[in-house]
């Protein structure tokens, strides 16, 4: 098992414990003086404790503040920041993990440089223009990004480099690099990536120049062989060195190609690279353009790219790019890559590498590649994961046995029920979990039909709550008698939202269903209210949906609703939450026309920046219609009626319509079960909802405290 993937390793003179890097991620957790304090050094010594071979510390200014894109981003500028990095390299040497730091210039994406009213540092002006960006934005994320703008004396300004300023460049990442080998670093990563200084020479688009660092492809990649030469001479032979490269730009007129970055990778070897880590870039001017590069949407997106590099060079090759370990495992037996690189899989399980390596690879929190984490950055904040409530902020999330084991009753097996009733057994606690449905997973199961990364969470979250040795009760609803039978000491009620009709008249009409309705309809579970809405022919294929409901298999039912749903071909949904989104994407890619009616002014706020952008893309590219401002005054046979923004009213001729709004938090089982007298919790979405991120931030918090 995994046993490519676990095989020790080596780069340049750099011996690795296996195959499982750690790719740089900026997460906004340095000292606002850009040291690494307690916090940064924690959560990468938790990466190093959960068995990578290497972590690599994300983008390390050579010129900090200068040349930073983020507001408390790492500096490796001055002697100041030894002793941090010094104390973080050795908390990660201390887990048997070496310790690599990638070294970075902003250069024109260098936004704190904006904010200072500092010039950008870019190899050529280049005209700006704005892409949609800045669209699908609530109000308060527009402020938060555009906030560093804002600053007084903040202005967008360009200084196109010298020669001396090139040669000024190489020094800063060779100083850093020596100041990185005296903090007991292993190696550097010179990022050579991401629009940032170095890759900016390297694009075509960005760097029109036609002297000696511009003009064809040989000019462009000069300024970074120097950089390498540089790092390479002041500290080669002690520290490993090498290059993170865009294999390839997405959505860029003339940006690179593939040839262009194979062609790069083999003038990096030559100028003394270790290996090359490859990675991809994207128009940085359009919102679902980063779901391409860097951060990609689609699995193994940039394996065939590392192929075509690794042809080419002789040095070992990284590949990074929503890569789940079973993929990597075969990457590196087939010797299509040497090492395989994760971010996002390492912030939802930090242990990834420690469990496959003890034979359970089930046992790892899965990734749900919702972009929580990277959205934080966008709005200038810390990172989070909204399956790891633990993720920056490793210190305060550690478990500790309980002062007074006690009995926990857990009512509801959604995301919230399952963690919370985990980590109580898991201090100690004695935990009887309490379901109404047939089998755990709550909404989140159902969920997976229109968002697949769902189900690997459900599964995992169940297996872990039958590991922590919780008692399990499935087809138990708990009334207060059975609590009383029950009597536990403490109540943890997680019985998720409940689903408000709202008050439009038309809204019980036949041609109407529930988000309930519709998922009871798809998946054959509770189809009893539902199905009276349907013709007798269109009950009679419901058989498909009961069984899939009775085996749970949603990518079955994801098949079969391609080819039968009992829905017309014209649906409206009301709602442009999350949920209508997600449902809006799934019925369009089912053939249906939909158009969306939401009354606020964004769609899916509760969606992570990138995904939105993704979702909506997705979805407007098949077709769907959404309408902002919208508020619905009436349904009825033909279809909606709605007041537009302009207050004018409009009508949809539709089929059917589809409540996605009216989700509320819901006190009733909790209310009831107050009589018992035990000390008693909300978590969930029956306190507030919040969805995964909120079911589990809440049941962390609660459970932890018991
Ligand atoms: C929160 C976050 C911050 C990131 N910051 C950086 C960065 O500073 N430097 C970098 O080279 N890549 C950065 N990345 C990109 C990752 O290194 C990685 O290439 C990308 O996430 C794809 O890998 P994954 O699918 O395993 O997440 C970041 C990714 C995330 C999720």
């Amino acid at each position: 098992m995994f046993e490519h993937l676990l095989s020790p390793g080596r780069i340049g003179p750099v011996a690795l414990r296996n195959r499982i890097v750690m790719s740089a991620m900026g997460t906004n957790l340095a000292e606002e003086d850009g040291c690494a304090g307690e916090r940064i050094q924690r959560y990468y010594e938790e990466r190093a404790r959960g068995g990578v071979g290497l972590v690599i510390v994300g983008v390390a200014a050579v010129a900090h503040p200068a040349g930073t894109c983020i507001p408390r981003q790492i500096g490796i500028s001055d002697e100041r920041f030894v002793p941090g990095l010094a104390a973080l390299a050795s908390r990660v040497h201390a887990h048997g993990a070496k310790a690599a730091i990638q070294l970075q210039h902003a250069g024109k994406v260098a936004t704190q440089d904006i904010a200072s009213g500092r010039p950008l540092w870019v190899p050529s002006i280049a005209p700006g223009k704005l892409g949609d960006l800045m669209n699908d934005l609530a109000p308060e994320e527009a402020a938060a990004i555009t906030a560093p703008f804002s600053r007084p004396g903040a202005k967008v300004a360009f200084h196109e480099m010298t020669f001396e300023d090139v040669a000024t460049l190489a020094d800063w990442f060779a100083a850093a690099a020596d100041r990185a080998r005296r903090a007991r670093f292993d190696a550097i990563e010179i990022h050579g990536a991401h629009g940032y200084l170095l890759s900016s020479f390297l694009s075509p688009a960005s760097n029109t120049r036609s002297d000696a660092y511009g003009g064809g492809h040989e000019g462009r990649s000069r300024a970074l062989c120097e950089v390498i030469r540089a790092v390479k001479a002041r500290v080669g032979g002690d520290l490993a060195v090498w290059v993170r490269l865009d294999a390839k730009e997405f959505r860029v007129e003339n940006g690179i190609t593939p040839e262009d970055a194979q062609r790069t990778a083999e003038l990096a070897e030559a100028a003394g690279a270790d290996a090359i880590h490859v990675t991809a870039y994207a128009d940085p001017t359009s919102g679902v353009a980063f779901t391409d590069a860097p951060l990609v949407d689609r699995p193994c997106g940039y394996v065939a790219l590392a192929a075509g590099i690794k042809r080419r060079v002789r040095i070992p090759v990284i590949v990074v790019g929503r890569i789940e370990p079973a993929e990597a495992d075969s990457l590196v037996a087939e010797g299509r890559a040497d090492f395989v690189a994760m971010a996002r899989p390492l912030l939802a399980d930090p242990a990834l590498a420690s469990k496959l390596a003890a034979g359970r690879p089930e046992s790892v929190r899965p990734c749900i590649y919702c972009y929580r984490c990277v959205g934080q950055i966008f709005l200038n904040e810390s990172v989070v994961c909204a399956v790891n409530p633990a993720t920056g902020r490793e210190a305060e999330s550690e478990l500790t046995p309980a002062a007074h084991p006690r009995h926990v009753l857990v009512v509801g097996g959604g995301p919230a029920g399952m963690e919370a009733a985990r980590i109580a057994a898991l201090r100690g606690h004695r935990v009887t979990l309490c379901e109404r449905h047939d089998r755990l997973g709550g909404t989140l199961l159902f969920s997976e039909l229109v968002y697949p990364p769902n189900g690997r969470l459900v599964r995992h979250l169940a297996g872990q709550v039958r590991d922590a040795g919780v008692d399990v009760r499935v087809r138990t609803r708990v009334t207060l008698a059975l609590a009383r039978e029950i009597a536990p000491d403490v109540i943890v009620v997680a019985t998720g939202a409940r689903r408000e009709t709202p008050e439009i008249p038309g809204a019980v009409r036949r041609n109407v269903l529930s988000g309930d309705d519709l998922r009871a309809l798809l998946t054959g579970s509770d189809a009893q209210a539902a199905s009276e809405k349907l013709s007798f022919a269109q009950r009679a294929v419901l058989g498909a949906g009961r069984l899939v409901g009775a085996t749970g298999d949603m990518t079955l039912a994801r098949e079969l609703t391609r080819r039968w749903m009992p829905l017309g071909r014209r649906v409206a949904i009301v709602g442009g939450g999350l949920v209508g989104v997600e449902l809006a994407e799934f019925l369009a890619e089912r053939g249906r026309g939909v158009v969306v009616l939401e009354e606020g002014p964004t769609l899916a706020p509760e969606m992570a920046l990138p995904r939105r952008w993704r979702a909506l893309f997705e979805a407007r590219e098949r077709g769907v219609q959404f309408v902002t401002r919208a508020r619905v005054t009436r349904i009825d046979e033909d279809g909606i009626v709605y007041d537009d923004a302009s207050g004018a009213s409009q009508r949809i001729r539709v089929d059917q319509v589809i409540l996605a709004t009216g989700t509320r938090g819901d006190a009733s089982v909790a209310d009831e079960l107050r009589g018992l007298g035990a000390e008693i919790h909300r978590i969930g979405d029956c306190e507030r909802v919040g969805y995964v991120e909120g079911a589990l931030r809440s049941a962390a918090r609660v459970a932890s405290s018991l």
